[in-house]
């Protein structure tokens, strides 16, 4: 029974890596809470950071002025709600994430 439950556990974590995304978004997520308001597929509180990618798909200064804004925050661009700023962000960091949402 218990091996069993053992195995139930470790075949639903490995689907869920497989699945998902989620293994790979940059640390810097986690420590600045971004996960909070937003998700890969779907808008939360900002939008879904598949949308992201698509908006900005082959413009070419997207990368400089998102790497300035998730530090800064920002708003106006998909609504009213604004993005709150994260000082503490280093540039490698705010780089880092703003490399993967683009390239989702
Ligand atoms: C308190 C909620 C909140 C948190 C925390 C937050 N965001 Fe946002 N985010 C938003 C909102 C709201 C917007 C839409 C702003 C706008 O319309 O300009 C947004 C927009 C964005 C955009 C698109 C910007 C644009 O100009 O198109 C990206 C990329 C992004 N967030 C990434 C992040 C990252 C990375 C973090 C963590 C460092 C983060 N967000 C933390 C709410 C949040």
């Amino acid at each position: 029974m218990k091996s069993i439950v053992i195995s139930a556990v470790v075949a639903t974590v490995l689907a869920f890596s497989v699945n998902s995304n989620a293994a790979d978004i940059p640390a810097a997520a986690k420590t600045y809470n971004c996960m909070g308001c937003h998700s890969i597929e779907k808008k939360l509180v900002g939008p879904g950071w598949n949308d992201v990618a698509n908006k900005y798909k082959g413009d070419a200064s997207a990368r400089a002025n998102l790497i300035v804004k998730m530090m800064k925050g920002g708003k106006g661009v998909w609504g009213p709600m604004p993005m709150p700023a994260s000082p503490k962000m280093t540039e490698q960091e705010s780089a880092a994430l703003v490399d993967f949402i683009l390239g989702l």
